[in-house]
């Protein structure tokens, strides 16, 4: 095809058909000046600044929303350009306030940077300036709306990425306001993007607010630690504290933008609870002591009870969130003592079909693909809260006309139309699951059939959820049973931000690193739990929280002989149980590999120094190896732990088991169940620690027990009553305010896990009663 070729400020370019100007111009580094525009949003053209002359035009012609054509000459800086663009920005600022020393974008303003080059030094306008009220728009955004130069990033953004229209204008000409319609919170998970679209101070960060200056910060890479696609983000430092974070491009990953709970969540660097030197308990009094003290008392201890009880009376319990580095020190370790009780898996219920997972747990394709998928189907599992960027991307593959199913107990509402939903209401997605690969179902489930069958590039995609149903193993090999059969992709959204490579690590008890097969399998952590170990090693984690059975974690920590815990927070619950805390740092304190969702290794190094005598967890384990006399455990940094990992990888020919497992739970449509739901914002310990993020909406609905209608009608509850809900005579009830879902089967009772209240939840699917409080 022949490509148009234009000229722009005497450069000759070939450019493709249908470009706008200000992306041509962009192509040879002439940059027109913009606020309207933006490469991710529809073209608005409302703000004019972009005004180019293009020879023959007889006026100045928007950039941004003129296309290219052959022949064009075009000029972005003749006296006519540069006449139409000051003139533009004398109008902006007649009504902007200028209150740039009290405004926190100053020095990374676009209005700030345009007005150096464009505005005048003296402005011609007498009358009073116009004043816009603020709104209160939550707990995440600051707003100070008489600054809103109207270039609508802010409402295109809601309407065409968030898929949620909160922003809105009202008003004419010189009344236009900017703001939610009711002054309501803005309640999108990806509400914070608005903070970097806002080209001036009008919309700012409330969390951030009077913080740091632009150029007082140090600007860090790091990658997000919070959900399984790792998006890439700057860490931005001030006197070595976490002062905000932004997204880092990555067009692959998360593009430009960052989900909230990613953006805010680095106040919980900053908690009180931060744990900053290493402690151990003598005699039931806790001390502070060196870390020299602490590790060689760890050793000995370790030793002596593996000596005394044989190592499998040990049980090693990483976090999906530490690094490939951390997992392979931890079971390097485990493994040398000689036990296989080591896991990363605390929220998996069942691990009947463990040996045909893949080596690495992931999305199994990649975003730009799921992007262009024409039918994806999501079991079990509420993307939008578990990804919010991966609903973003389905969101587009949507919007392109790709048919998106939900195959669910508890379908939420998304951000992207769905085209169909197949409720679980008798809780068993295996026979769901056998119904669509048998050609069985109602009409839904032919829709469904149909929908895949009719595309090329469809996807299967098990939620996060998922992995806390009894018959996780029985649905993941109906699922992949389900996509050989239609010819679809198939892969797993996965627990915190590195589960893929943990498992490829080796912090599994049936898999080495790289998924070698270990002889005499380990216990799982459930597994450790329910049969209570004498000594636990707990990394980067708090099990009361982030096990499935909060209680049952619990209570085999507090009855332990010997608890250590390497982490970053210490919480009174943790100093009950545990006899030696140690430090550790979090991951832009730390440097280190995750592999994301889309399985890209991804490398960080520190940004920060953790507080006080804090110690990378890579360098805590290493030295533990050394005292325990673990051979070979001499890295002096992380690139020779990753050459290690890497090395021991290449020597694995892994081939995953096929496994035959069915369902084996039944569940009775006259008894209640309860159902786990992990709210966005308690996902783990720094998340849980974000105060800015607990004040959401969505944190504060999550504290809810959700019931059917018929539960709530049996026991004659309104909404909002308190409740109280007993899982059986051993446990204590948990009481919380009730909310009647009438799209939940009948006898389903979602209760939420990994809150303070939830710590005395044993195993989700159990039978409840539940009863006004
Ligand atoms: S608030 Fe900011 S992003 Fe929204 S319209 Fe105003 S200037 Fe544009
Ligand atoms: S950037 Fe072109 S009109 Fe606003």
């Amino acid at each position: 095809m022949l490509m148009p070729t234009i000229k722009i400020d005497g450069k000759s370019i070939e450019v493709e058909p249908g470009q706008m100007l200000i992306e041509a111009a962009e192509s040879v580094d002439v940059t027109v000046p913009r606020f309207c525009y933006h490469k991710k949003l529809s073209i608005a053209a409302n703000c004019r600044m972009c005004l180019v002359e293009v020879e023959g035009a007889p006026k100045v012609v928007p950039a941004c929303a003129t296309p290219v054509s052959d022949g064009m000459v075009v000029n972005t800086r003749s006296t006519k350009a540069i006449t139409a663009q000051k003139a533009v920005m004398e109008f902006l600022l007649i009504n902007h306030p200028l209150d740039c020393p009290i405004c926190d974008q100053g020095g990374q303003c676009e209005l700030q940077d345009v007005a150096m080059g464009y505005g005048s030094d003296l402005s011609t306008f007498s009358e009073g300036k116009r004043a816009v009220p603020d709104q209160d728009i939550g707990p995440l955004i600051q707003t100070e709306m008489t600054r809103c130069i109207h270039c609508t990033r802010c409402v295109r953004f809601g309407d065409e990425v968030a898929g949620i229209r909160e922003m809105g204008a009202t008003g004419r000409g010189e009344h236009v306001r900017i703001g939610t319609f009711l002054e309501k919170s803005i309640d999108s998970n990806l509400s914070g993007n608005v903070i970097d679209l806002c080209p001036v101070g009008a919309l700012t960060s409330k969390p951030f607010r009077y913080r740091a200056r632009a150029w007082e910060m140090t600007e860090r890479d790091a990658v997000a630690s919070h959900d399984c696609l790792g998006s890439n983000v700057h860490v931005h430092i001030r006197r070595n504290v976490v002062q905000r974070v932004a997204p880092r491009e990555n067009e692959v990953l998360n593009e430009v933008w960052l989900s909230d709970r990613d953006r805010f969540s680095y106040e919980g660097y900053n908690s009180s609870e931060r744990l900053s030197q290493p402690q151990i308990k003598v005699d039931g009094e806790w001390k502070t002591v060196c870390w020299e003290k602490a590790l060689s008392h760890v050793a000995n201890k370790t030793a002596s009870i593996a000596q005394a009880s044989g190592p499998d009376a040990l049980g090693f319990i990483a976090s999906p969130n530490a690094t490939v580095e951390e997992a392979y020190l931890l079971q390097k370790i485990a493994r040398f003592i000689g036990t296989n009780n080591v896991d990363h898996r605390l929220r998996l219920a069942d691990t009947s079909a463990q040996t045909a997972m893949p080596q690495m747990p992931t999305i199994g394709i990649t975003m730009p693909e799921l992007e262009q998928a024409e039918c994806v189907v999501i079991i079990g599992g509420n993307i939008n809260d578990e990804v919010p960027l991966i609903a973003q991307r389905l969101r587009k593959a949507a919007l392109a006309g790709a048919k998106i199913f939900l195959v669910d107990i508890d379908p939420r509402d998304q951000i992207f139309d769905v085209a169909g939903v197949i409720p679980v209401s008798e809780l068993d997605y295996v026979k769901v699951i056998n119904d669509l690969v048998g050609d069985q179902g109602t009409a839904d489930y032919k829709a469904l059939r149909e929908a895949l069958n009719a595309s090329q590039k469809k996807h299967i995609l098990l939620g996060c959820a998922l992995q806390e149903h009894p018959d996780f193993g029985a649905v993941t090999m109906a699922a992949k049973q389900l996509a050989d059969k239609v010819g679809a992709t198939y892969g797993f959204v996965t627990s915190g931000a590195n589960t893929a490579g943990v498992s490829l690590a080796g912090c599994l008890p049936h898999r080495a690193v790289g998924g070698a097969t270990v002889p005499n399998p380990g216990l799982s952590a459930l597994e450790m739990f329910k049969n209570p170990r004498k000594a636990y090693w707990v990394l980067g984690n708090e099990p009361e929280h982030d096990s499935l059975e909060p209680i049952t974690a619990l209570s085999a920590l507090e009855q332990a002989e010997f608890v250590v815990c390497v982490s970053p927070f210490l919480s009174a619950t943790m100093h009950s149980y545990a006899d030696v805390v140690l430090p550790m740092a979090l991951p832009y304190e730390t440097a280190g590999a995750f592999i994301s969702g889309t399985g890209q290794w991804q490398n960080f190094t520190a940004g920060t120094d953790g507080p006080g005598e804090t110690k990378p967890a890579w360098k805590i384990l290493r030295v533990l190896g050394n005292l325990l006399e673990v051979p070979g455990c001499d890295y002096l940094n992380t690139q020779m732990v990753r050459a290690a990992i890497r090395s021991e990888v290449e020597s694995v020919d892994f081939r995953p088991e096929s496994v035959a497992v069915n369902s084996a739970t039944k569940f009775e449509s006259s008894k209640l169940y309860c159902l786990p739901y992990v709210p966005q914002y308690s996902v783990d310990g720094v998340v849980r620690r974000a105060t800015s993020l607990q004040k959401t909406h969505s944190a504060v609905q999550a504290r809810v027990v959700r019931l059917s209608a018929e539960a709530a009608k049996a026991q004659n509850l309104t909404d909002g009553q308190m409740v109280s809900v007993k899982q059986n005579e051993e446990t204590q009830a948990i009481c919380l305010p009730c909310q009647i879902d009438v799209s939940l089967p009948a006898n389903a009772v979602v209760l939420p896990w990994a809150i303070k209240e939830s710590i005395v939840l044993r195993a989700p699917y159990q039978t409840v009663e539940i009863q006004p409080a």
